[in-house]
């Protein structure tokens, strides 16, 4: 038999029109699988060529969603003599990549399907299973199992086997994110994310982990379609077939823009506050140095002038002077107070201990503030403890009961008297300093410890003060395992207790 022209007027090989169409049918597939368009459009051109070939046929193609659920994808052919007399002939096969079915293709058919007709079916269900695969449509079935389980983000998938490392696959995440849709990136490289911010380490990174087969996360500056900026967190997966060659990579992309931007404006607080501890560091350190020595030639002129003969005659120039002289205290005792909290709040305050009596301690600044405060009545009990020995910083240890009772002084009222007791509970030392001075109304008791505090009735009849004592005697306090607490009733008075640990 000569060459015959078959139904869709090709010019097939010799055989029986049988023969013919069915050689025609594989060529017309294989053309078919080859072609450009989009998968659902080849799907259906394979089942027009299918019943255009095989007439009389009709023929379905199911795929795999990505819920795994068989969805028709393409039908030719007219089913009406389905409800009629004749039994139908059946054929389907399973469309497999790999280990995976990703569909069924089915023909029916109003009369027997030869053996010949079988095997070409077969041939043609394999033929589709590649041409499917080749597009990525198997293999993203089964990797959407692991990247759809990452919700909202992004997911693409690349065919790393193809030229330049193609997107595949992307889902509405990704679209959400860039603006971009499927449709217009699919076969493109992921870079045109990058506009021309093109030197970014996290590309260099994506670039060596790509040619060197494996995963890797980066922080990536990407730009949407619109072109705004944004902060790609991009996590990349290779992924292997059974015989270890690598067929896919999958990103997985977080926009991180608001952290980011949180954590910029975050370092920026942070060096702000910085640049303003130096510069408070730099002004302390400045007062230390530049007014301590100012003050100390005050101090120093002032008492020299009171030493004067015609100035001890003259009262009232040795009160002034007097004055001179106990501001200028006053200064260098604010000076240090403030070199002392900068100490503290860089964690840079020194102590040389050594072991003590802590009663010795108290009562000599007992006396020595008696000295310079006549007007004043401190009242020591020591009870009989008799020795307290302690493990610490004598100096400071005594800057903490000085401001205690200069506290205690300050806050007075009519009663100018105060009460320094000394006394040893099991294995601690405790000393109290009692008033019966203003105290401290009850709604500020929380934040007597804290910086620049200052009650409200502290100002009344002109107290001064920066309101950093008890801050650095509780610091100093606490630095030897010891206390600081207090009891206070406005109207009627405080008392500051401390402890410290006994030794032996
Ligand atoms: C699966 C996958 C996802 C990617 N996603 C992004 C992305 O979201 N943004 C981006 O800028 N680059 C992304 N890339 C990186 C680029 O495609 C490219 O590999 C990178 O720019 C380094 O290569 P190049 O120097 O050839 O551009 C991705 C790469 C892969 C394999």
């Amino acid at each position: 038999m000569g060459a015959q022209r078959d139904n869709s007027g090709d010019l097939d090989g010799g055989g029986t029109a049988e023969q013919i169409n069915l050689r025609g049918l594989s060529t017309d597939i294989a053309s078919a699988m080859s072609g450009q368009e989009d998968v659902t459009h080849i799907l259906q051109t394979c089942a027009d060529t299918i019943v255009r070939r095989l007439q009389g046929v009709f023929t379905k193609i199911w795929i795999l969603d990505a819920e795994t659920t068989l969805k028709l994808a393409a039908s030719a052919g007219d089913s009406a003599w389905l409800r009629g007399e004749l039994t139908p002939s059946f054929v389907g096969y399973p469309l497999m990549v790999g280990s995976h079915v990703i569909g069924v293709i089915a023909t029916f058919s109003p009369r027997p399907l030869d053996g010949d007709t079988v095997a070409t079916l077969s041939g043609i269900a394999d033929r589709v299973a590649i041409g499917l695969d080749r597009r990525g449509v198997g293999r993203r079935l089964y990797l959407q199992d692991r990247a759809i389980a990452a919700s909202s983000n992004g997911i693409v998938i690349t065919d790393p086997r193809l030229p330049d490392n193609p997107i595949i696959y992307t889902n509405s995440g990704f679209e959400r994110m860039t603006g971009y849709e499927q449709s217009e990136i699919i076969s493109f490289n992921c870079r045109f994310l990058q506009s021309g911010d093109r030197d970014q380490e996290g590309i260099h990174e994506l670039r060596q982990a790509i040619a060197e087969r494996r995963g890797t996360q980066v922080v990536l500056r990407n730009y949407r379609k619109d072109g705004t900026l944004f902060y790609n967190e991009l996590t990349l997966s290779p992924v292997f077939d059974d015989e270890g060659e690598l067929i896919n990579f999958i990103g997985i992309q977080s926009d991180i823009t608001a952290r980011r931007l949180a954590e910029q404006e975050r370092d920026e607080l942070l060096s702000r506050v910085e640049e303003a501890l130096a510069v408070r560091d730099r002004f302390i350190s400045f007062a230390s140095h530049e007014l301590r020595t100012p003050i100390t030639v005050i101090k120093g002129h002032a008492q020299l002038m009171a030493r004067r003969k015609d100035v001890r005659e003259n009262e009232h120039l040795l009160r002034q002077l007097g004055q001179i002289d106990r501001q200028a205290a006053a200064m260098d005792s604010m000076i240090s107070s403030l070199l002392d909290v900068s100490r503290i709040e860089s964690g840079q305050m020194s102590f040389l201990i050594a072991d003590f009596d802590l009663c010795r301690v108290v009562q000599e600044v007992v006396e020595e503030m008696s000295v310079s405060r006549l007007d004043f009545t401190l009242d020591l009990d020591l009870g009989d403890c008799g020795e307290l020995p302690v493990h610490g910083d004598e100096v400071r240890i005594r800057q903490v009961v000085g401001n205690l009772i200069s506290n205690a002084i300050k806050y007075s009222r009519e009663k100018r008297e105060a009460r320094v007791l000394v006394r040893r509970e099991d294995s601690r030392a405790v000393v109290s300093v009692q008033d019966w001075g203003i105290g401290i109304p009850e709604d500020q008791h929380a934040r007597v410890f804290g910086l620049y505090f200052r009650a409200d009735n502290a100002a009344e009849g002109g107290r001064t003060g920066l309101g950093l004592g008890l801050h650095i005697s509780r610091n100093i306090i606490e630095a030897h395992s010891g206390s600081l607490w207090f009891d206070s009733t406005p109207g009627e008075g405080s008392t500051f207790h401390f402890s410290l640990p006994v030794i032996g």
